[in-house]
């Protein structure tokens, strides 16, 4: 009873508002429930409330949760809402509820609790994009395009090398999110305000019942500690610009006509009518914004923080939410865009020798045959230069070799050998080192990609 009035006395008068977290948590609503009903269990086997007040408390708790968060009464949070609701239907027995543990601790396992689910949800989307990547990779082992660096072309490559290799990308991203996961799924109930209790409470069972792998052991730590947000946001962030880089990739392709987005992934202008717009990929691009602000807001939060709760955590949480919210939701977005585009095969190739990208190839030919690879790289910048920008012809090679090693381009290999090294599609072929965009080479990344997914 007391407490009931020490808590009307600091219920915050004008800062009420302020102090309250209880619209935000109704993301926690369901996470509360399920740490009530565990830890109520626990006590009762543990003798530490009866069976009987146990039953109230849980009978009450299906009541609550049939009525929904928006019928809960005031409070400064979801906790102290759930409390006041048990407390009405059960009387003051429903307060036995609260015994051997806090607030601090509550809110740090709904949080944990809620996380994993948001978690496997990130990592459901990820595995997803993986699988477009890798389906669509198949289609294209054969698809030669232009390759950049700078942004300018650099050497010719696959559709299906280009997407593997964000493929390799969001494995890692998906390994980091299941790391994240793994140290988020420890319970901190029980800890109390930080400083345990003299209850005979059982730990290993109410992390148990709430389905996690073991507590964090430490009574302190597992009421402050946050850095399993900070890892699973960051995670998240990491994995967002991935996708930005995809993203951006695919709207420059769009743009030169090397991509076909499909008309439910663009967007159209209210006034230009010829207009074909790559927005949800732009939107993309901007995800990764709020998910880095996602984190700094975190990360800026927690810094300094002192042992062991501080209400700054209250305002810490939100970033994790929004960030995990924006994050899944594009990577789903970026699935579905890759899996309905269209790889203008035709277009791609006849774009793949732009620029003179052939030329690292006719050098390593040149090396090949035994010409120092730095003599052959000047042969090739001199008829790149010659060229001003354009492929040179098997003649004007011919005649800066002569000039730069005093000897014909054919002392060293046949002109049909220089003509395959100039040929997209051959160059593409004779690449087929290790991880390389060589069709076989890359078969083999397709295969890895596929097993890593199962
Ligand atoms: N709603 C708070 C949070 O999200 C938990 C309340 C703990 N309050 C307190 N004064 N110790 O962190």
């Amino acid at each position: 009873r007391s407490g009931v009035v020490r808590r009307d006395r600091f219920s915050g008068g004008p800062a009420r508002g302020f102090m309250s977290s209880l619209a935000a948590d109704e993301r926690i609503f369901e996470a509360d429930l399920a740490v009530d009903r565990a830890h109520v269990v626990m006590l009762a086997e543990q003798d530490v409330v009866s069976d009987e007040v146990a039953g109230d408390i849980l009978a009450a708790l299906d009541d609550v949760e049939s009525a929904g968060h928006a019928a809960l009464p005031e409070g400064e949070d979801v906790h102290e809402a759930i409390e006041t609701a048990v407390v009405e239907r059960v009387g003051p027995d429903g307060g036995k509820m609260h015994t051997a543990r806090s607030r601090n601790d509550e809110v740090a396992t709904c949080i944990r609790y809620r996380l994993r689910e948001d978690l496997l949800d990130s990592i459901e989307a990820t595995v997803a994009l993986r699988e477009a990547l890798a389906e669509v990779a198949t289609e294209h082992v054969d698809t030669v395009m232009p390759g950049y660096t700078h942004l300018q072309p650099a050497q010719p490559t696959t559709v299906a090398h280009f997407l593997l290799s964000y493929e390799s990308a969001v494995a890692r991203d998906t390994a980091r999110l299941f790391d994240a996961y793994d140290r988020t799924n420890r319970s901190p109930l029980g800890a109390a305000a930080f400083a345990g209790t003299p209850f005979d409470i059982d730990r290993a069972r109410t992390a148990e019942l709430l389905g996690f792998e073991g507590t964090v052991a430490n009574s302190m730590d597992a009421a402050a500690g946050r850095d399993f947000l900070a890892e699973s946001t960051a995670a998240l962030a990491t994995h967002a610009t991935t996708l930005s880089g995809l993203a951006e990739d695919l709207v420059i392709f769009a743009n030169k006509g090397y991509v076909d987005l499909a008309d439910e992934y663009s967007s159209t202008s209210s006034i230009m009518p010829q207009k074909v717009n790559p927005d949800t990929l732009e939107l993309v691009r901007a995800v990764a914004g709020d998910a880095v602000g996602g984190l700094t807001g975190l990360l800026t939060t927690l810094k300094g923080l002192p042992r062991a709760y501080n209400r700054d955590l209250q305002r810490a949480t939100p970033h994790a939410w929004e960030t995990v919210d924006a994050v899944s939701e594009a990577t789903a977005v970026v699935a579905g865009a890759v899996a309905s585009a269209e790889w203008p095969a035709e277009t791609l190739e006849a774009a793949s020798g732009e620029g003179f990208s052939t030329a690292t190839g006719v050098a390593d030919a040149l090396a090949m045959a035994g010409v120092p690879f730095r003599t052959a790289h000047e042969v090739l910048a001199a008829a790149a230069e010659r060229a001003d920008g354009e492929t040179p012809d098997i003649e004007t090679l011919d005649a800066v070799a002569g000039d730069v090693l005093g000897e014909s381009l054919f002392t060293y290999v046949s002109r049909d050998r220089v003509e395959a090294a100039l040929d997209p599609v051959a160059s593409v072929a004779s690449r087929d080192s290790a991880g390389g965009p060589a069709p076989e080479a890359v078969a083999a990344q397709v295969d890895d990609a596929e097993a890593g997914i199962d």
